[in-house]
């Protein structure tokens, strides 16, 4: 009976998952597409505590859930929207580390699981192995085998996720002054090879440590697994440390499937459905969005997985001459404003940082009110998240129909009169279409040059998230107005 309703439950989670990702899909449908999601793991909540048969069982599981809760709900008030994919990239290594953990325990499990065993035993541990003795009687030796190719693929890429997500963690961090990591990539001699070797050596080790195992003694060698691990967490460091700042977008959805895939995989070892479906469902989902992604960067998937392979060559010296900038003040920016029958408002990281979606949304309705068209250019990757600046200019209630993706936009700067850049860098660089040795070339960027007008809002001349020099700064048609852009917004609006 229990069972049955356990399975349903699962069966109603697993959909209200599904209904969740399609969901998200649309700006409309997200809130609700969030609410089947918090349903459906309330479901698979509940529906797991209910198979816990020891009280110390439920009483650990609780305890771990409030701290895990505390922690949390802690975390998610104080955390900036500009530092969630550092967040999501640290919480994709507690997946990876699980699955690890999750990995090493059903080995021991599974060489504890010796059929001498004092059947009178009546603590709980002695009961446990009993109970698991009494299962691997009724294995088939093709089952042993599985369970041990499971482990070892689960603590592949958990290790691998555990570390590759630290480092992309260390990547992104952009708190503090000094990066943990450099964003710039990492390029050991013979950076491919040696990725290379660590899949091959893993292999080689995967079939010693199925090889080893003895159904009847319930025995498989630690050696194997314990040096694939290494090698694992190794190759988790090397993969994303080899990938540069500019392809770190894709590197978060793509440690994002890992950790779907390294889910998945304790879903098998803990005999878990709801488990397996749920890491699938993330670990495809996740693959499908970094595929996007790259698409929209002109990035080879292959070459970004394989961690950095394929990198464009080194950035040129960023103090090179570049040539002479115009500055321009909020009031005069107001004038220009105010002259312009087109205006098209491409926003980016920075003005995530100013919290200036605000003040972009009354600028907005000001020129809007004087039969100015105002549109929102969107490229993919601006910000530090995908649909990063879709959720700041919903929040600021921006009206859906005016905000344009990069493709259904990016034809219409040349009739445009007056672009203005808020906080965007690299999204806007045109280095990426007309400088083949720039780490950013080949990824397409919103072509604003191509308006009469340009006016670039930034607090300094300092390079975006790539690192890369903008020669946009220094067109003709280009102005910079310097200031935090909340701040010079605010003024313009105020002198509209
Ligand atoms: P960026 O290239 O990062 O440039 C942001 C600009 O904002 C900087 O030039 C900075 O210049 C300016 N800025 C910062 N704080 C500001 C403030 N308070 N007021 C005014 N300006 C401010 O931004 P982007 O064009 O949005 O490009 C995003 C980059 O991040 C891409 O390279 C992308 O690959 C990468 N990335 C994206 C994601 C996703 S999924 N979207 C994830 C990780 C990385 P100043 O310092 O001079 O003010």
């Amino acid at each position: 009976m229990l069972v049955g309703l356990t399975h349903m439950a699962y069966i109603l989670a697993a959909l209200l998952f599904i209904m969740a990702l399609a969901g998200l899909s649309k700006q409309e449908t997200a809130k609700m597409g969030c609410l089947s999601g918090m349903v459906g793991m309330t479901v698979a909540l509940v529906a797991t505590f209910a198979q816990v048969e020891s009280a110390y069982g439920f009483a650990a599981i609780v305890l771990a859930m409030v701290c895990g809760a505390a922690v949390g709900v802690y975390v998610a008030r104080k955390v900036q929207m500009t530092q969630m994919p550092e967040l999501i990239a640290c919480l994709h290594s507690f997946v990876g580390l699980a699955a690890v953990l999750v990995g090493f325990n059903s080995y021991l499990q599974l060489i504890q699981a010796t059929p001498i065993i004092d059947a009178n035993s009546a603590d709980l541990f002695g009961e446990l192995v009993n109970k698991l003795a009494a299962a691997g009687g009724h294995k088939q030796p093709a089952m042993f085998t599985t369970e041990l190719v499971e482990i070892f693929l689960g603590v592949f890429i958990g290790a691998v996720t555990f570390t590759g997500s630290i480092v992309a963690y260390g990547k992104l961090n952009g708190t503090y002054k000094l990066r943990i990591f450099k964003s710039a990539p990492l390029s050991l001699p013979h950076g491919n090879l040696l990725n290379l070797a660590a899949l091959v050596v893993s292999f080689l080790l995967m079939i010693w440590f199925v090889a080893s195992g003895d159904m009847a003694q319930s025995k498989a060698d630690a050696f194997p697994l314990i040096a694939m691990t290494i090698i694992a967490l190794l190759f988790g460091i090397h993969l994303v440390a080899a990938i540069g700042g500019a392809d770190m977008p894709v590197v978060i959805s793509m440690l994002n499937s890992y950790s779907g895939w390294a889910a998945a995989a304790s879903g098998f070892m803990l005999s878990n459905d709801l488990l397996i479906v749920t890491g699938a469902l993330v670990g495809s989902s996740g693959a499908i969005l970094s595929y996007i992604m790259c698409k929209a960067m002109n990035r080879s998937f292959i070459s970004v997985i394989a961690g950095g392979f394929g990198n464009a060559p080194a950035a040129k010296k960023q103090d090179e001459e570049m040539g002479e900038y115009r500055e321009l003040k909020a009031p005069e920016v107001a004038d220009l404003l105010k002259n312009s029958s087109s205006v098209i408002i491409t926003p980016g990281y920075g003005m995530a940082v100013a919290q200036a979606q605000n003040a972009v949304a009354s600028l907005t309705e000001k020129l809007k009110a004087r039969g100015v068209e105002v549109r929102f250019a969107i490229h993919p990757v601006a910000g530090r998240l995908p649909g990063h600046m879709n959720v700041l200019l919903a929040e600021a209630k921006v009206p859906y129909d005016i905000v344009f993706e990069m493709d259904e936009i990016n034809d219409d700067f040349e009739n445009t009169d007056t672009v203005l850049v808020i906080g965007a860098n690299d999204t806007v660089n045109p280095a990426a279409s007309e400088d083949p040795s720039s780490p950013i070339a080949g990824m397409p960027v919103l072509e604003v040059w191509k308006a009469r007008n340009v006016v670039v809002f930034k607090r300094s001349m300092n390079p975006g998230y790539a690192g890369v020099q903008n020669p946009l700064f220094f067109k003709e048609n280009s102005s910079m107005c310097f200031g935090d852009a909340k701040k010079t917004v605010e003024d313009i609006v105020a002198n509209i």
